[in-house]
């Protein structure tokens, strides 16, 4: 980031940086997002590191129409009819996970790994035209360092990220609250976090199921709905056992994939996905990872590692 910028930018400097696979702050009606191409690992990556995030939840996808969202998820009639009415006539703050379809463009490790994803459209001008004016949707969790509060304004945001980030202001956010999210993926409503859109809200359309827990609400994605490889994961493995799919880091002469030749985390981070499914096949066996350093972005990868571990 150029030091001698403001960090407060104008929409067409945003598109800019969005385009270059930088990460910017813009407003929502909900809260604040720190927004990157979702088509783009390595932009992605950047998020989690700014956020400082101790894991990889998944995150949810920002889109400007329903059309977008039918070019890579399975969009029922069920779930058109509630995106039309929600999104469209009421414009409400509400996200629905979807099934992908096959080939879908966006980032593993922003649906860190899922064959699933949440999408949203943001009821916020200025959201909306930086959505209508790009071609790729953007990945956007609150703009907070991990375990602060949500930021519902420009400065709240430049307080908790400081001025590395590049933030759009559009006033103080509406909602102040996160979205609904609404799992759609067995065609039936089941709610996964409560935000303004409410069950009653959702009763006229049919029956609604509860997912959430009290203490839960905060994080459905850290439940086990995250990619696990089918086969076996070690990690802190140096050498590779016979059958045995190495994913090095740093200087590792016999890895088979690389997560980054130069010991960086960031590279690591926009990795970690794609290489864990590129190995999962024949003729490998398992999976050995090479010990990563426990700091910055590192610590999620571990986490994440550690959970794989555990899963598979
Ligand atoms: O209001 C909002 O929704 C804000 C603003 C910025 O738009 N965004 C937001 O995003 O709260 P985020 O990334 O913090 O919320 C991500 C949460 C995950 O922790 C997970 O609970 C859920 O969305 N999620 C995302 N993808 C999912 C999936 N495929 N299945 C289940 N839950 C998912
Ligand atoms: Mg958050």
């Amino acid at each position: 980031m150029n030091m001698f910028l403001m960090p407060i930018v104008p929409i067409e400097i945003a598109l800019k940086y969005l385009t270059n696979q930088q990460v910017v702050s813009i407003p929502t009606e909900t809260v604040y997002g720190l927004a990157a191409n979702a088509t783009s690992d390595e932009a992605v990556a950047k998020i989690y590191t700014l956020k400082n995030r101790p894991q990889f939840n998944p995150l949810i996808m920002h889109v400007p129409s329903i059309e977008m969202v039918e070019r890579w998820a399975i969009v029922s009639e069920f779930a058109k009819q509630l995106m039309d009415e929600f999104w469209m006539k009421r414009g409400v703050s509400i996200s629905f996970v979807l099934e992908l379809k096959k080939n879908h463009p966006l980032s593993l490790l922003a649906l860190a790994g899922l064959n699933t994803v949440a999408v949203r459209r943001p009821n916020h001008p200025v959201a909306l035209e930086i959505l209508n004016s790009l071609p790729f949707p953007l990945a956007a969790p609150s703009a907070n360092r991990s375990n602060n509060l949500s930021t519902t304004t420009a400065n709240h945001v430049l307080e908790s990220l400081g001025d590395g980030v590049p933030v759009v202001d559009g006033g103080s956010c509406a909602v102040g609250l996160e979205s609904t999210i609404l799992d759609m993926t067995q065609d039936q409503m089941t709610l996964l976090r409560l935000g303004a859109v409410t069950a009653d809200d959702l009763a006229p359309f049919g029956k609604v199921t509860h997912a959430y827990t009290e203490g839960a609400i905060k994080a459905p994605g850290m439940l086990k709905r995250h990619y696990a490889p089918q086969r076996p994961l070690k990690m802190n493995v140096l050498n590779k056992e016979s059958d045995m799919a190495l994913l090095g880091f740093e200087d590792c002469a016999d890895a088979n994939l690389n997560l980054s030749i130069s010991g960086n985390l960031n590279e690591a981070a926009a990795n970690l996905f794609s290489y864990l499914h590129q190995l999962d096949r024949e003729p490998f066996t398992s999976i050995g990872v090479n010990p990563i350093p426990d700091t910055g972005i590192g610590a999620a990868i571990n986490d994440r590692l550690k959970r794989a571990c555990e899963e598979g």
